[in-house]
């Protein structure tokens, strides 16, 4: 990308396209100047996500935004909210850092959002919760899991687990499932998300009796490990765990199995993209396990019909966990717009306080710091697919 080319914030095409074919009071409006997008919802309430649909996490940003914008178009088929159309913004922060302050204060302060939408990425989420909390904006991340995103204060929600529960979870799987007792840890320093759950890991890991024998650090966008991973072999561990994001995740596994390291090799949900298999390879990923928020054949109704409805939608696509968690991010908003009654963004914060709502990730209730209790998935690679483990309650 360009980094001098200009941001553009884009109507969202999702309500023109709810407009197009449904009877409602806003069907009729003139389309917007410059183009046909999102002219129906203009007037509407108007909601603001930042994402990463370009740049080094851009699988991130697009599964998210794709299960939002289904949403938001279901909503606005099925009348909108308060009587009105929800209209979306949404704007590319090309997973750089500091784009994201600038993109939610314009939401703020020029477009009058009622609310934002965003992060996947946590240390993402944490440059923008500050700007939220200081206008009493809400802000809900569909996705980000560090615990400090919501700590931020009373405005900032998300609508997923944290990364004390993920450490936790990854730790009793290491231990009890692949029965470990002496791993390295090798994580990403850079990112808020990949620093946290090592510590998170750390902690569970030797609580339940086992042992870190050796620690390795690495840093987003890095592309050799092979002086760390030879550390980490000359060490011997049973498995090794990486909390990071894909891309170095799929170099780091397939460096690995490059060096002869067998073993396994597990982390959180920043492995979650199909480039993982791409960056990797099928075969290096056997004997690797990630917990994640969500599993296209969990089988209750509301996880099959958001499949059915995004495949539909998105040309045959298989929905991940952030497409997921995307798509409910938007359905809370809209189901805490229509309990608070009102657009007024303190009404809506309370109403999402009081959130208790079953959609495609399962149930969402959010606890008095505004992080849901939800269960977790576990996933490995198979025949170079994803394939699902086990479900672990919260
Ligand atoms: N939980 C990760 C973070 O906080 C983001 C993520 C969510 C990645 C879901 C993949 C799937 O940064």
């Amino acid at each position: 990308m360009n980094p001098t080319q200009p941001r553009r914030t884009f109507l969202s095409t999702v309500a023109a396209a709810a407009a197009a074919t449904a009877v409602l009071p806003w069907a009729g409006c003139k389309p917007s100047e410059g183009g046909a997008a999102g002219s129906a919802s203009e007037g509407g309430i108007k909601v603001g996500e930042f994402c990463s649909l370009t740049g080094t996490e851009a699988t991130f940003g697009v599964s998210s935004h794709e299960g939002t914008v289904l949403a938001i178009e279901e909503i606005n088929k099925a009348g909108g909210v308060l009587g009105k159309p929800i209209q979306l913004l949404h704007e590319d922060n090309r997973s750089t850092a500091g784009e994201s302050v600038t993109i939610v204060k314009k939401f703020i302060s020029r477009d009058k959002v009622v609310a934002v939408l965003g992060e996947v990425a946590s240390g993402r989420s944490l440059e923008a919760a500050p700007v939220c909390q200081a206008a009493g904006i809400p802000m809900i991340s569909p996705s980000s899991t560090n615990p400090k995103v919501t700590a931020v204060g009373d405005c900032i929600f998300r609508v997923c687990f944290t990364d004390p529960f993920q450490g936790r979870l990854i730790a009793e799987f290491a231990r009890k499932s692949l029965k470990l007792s002496r791993v390295a840890v090798f994580s990403d320093v850079s990112s808020a998300y990949g620093d946290g759950l090592r510590q998170y890991f750390t902690d569970a890991f030797t609580a339940a009796g086992g042992q870190v024998v050796v620690q390795q650090k690495y840093s987003s966008k890095d592309k050799d490990f092979k002086a760390q991973l030879t550390a980490i072999k000359a060490a011997n561990p049973e498995g090794i765990c990486v909390p990071g994001y894909y891309n170095e995740v799929g170099l780091i596994v397939k460096q690995a199995r490059e060096l002869g390291i067998t073993v396994p090799m597990f982390g959180g949900d920043g492995w979650e993209a199909p480039e993982l298999i791409q960056i990797a390879g099928g075969d290096a990923l056997k004997n690797t396990y990630y917990s994640t928020h969500f599993s296209p054949i969990q089988d209750t109704p509301e996880a099959q019909r958001f499949v059915a409805a995004y495949k539909a939608r998105f040309n045959g696509k298989v929905p991940d966990a952030m497409a997921a968690l995307g798509y409910d991010s938007a359905k809370i908003l809209a189901d805490a717009i229509t309990r608070a009654g009102s657009p007024d963004p303190a009404k809506i914060k309370a109403a999402l306080a009081a959130t208790d709502l079953v959609a495609a990730s399962g149930r969402t209730r959010m606890d008095a710091q505004r992080n849901p209790p939800k269960a977790a998935v576990i996933l490995t690679v198979e025949d170079g697919k994803f394939k699902f483990l086990q479900t672990i309650a919260p």
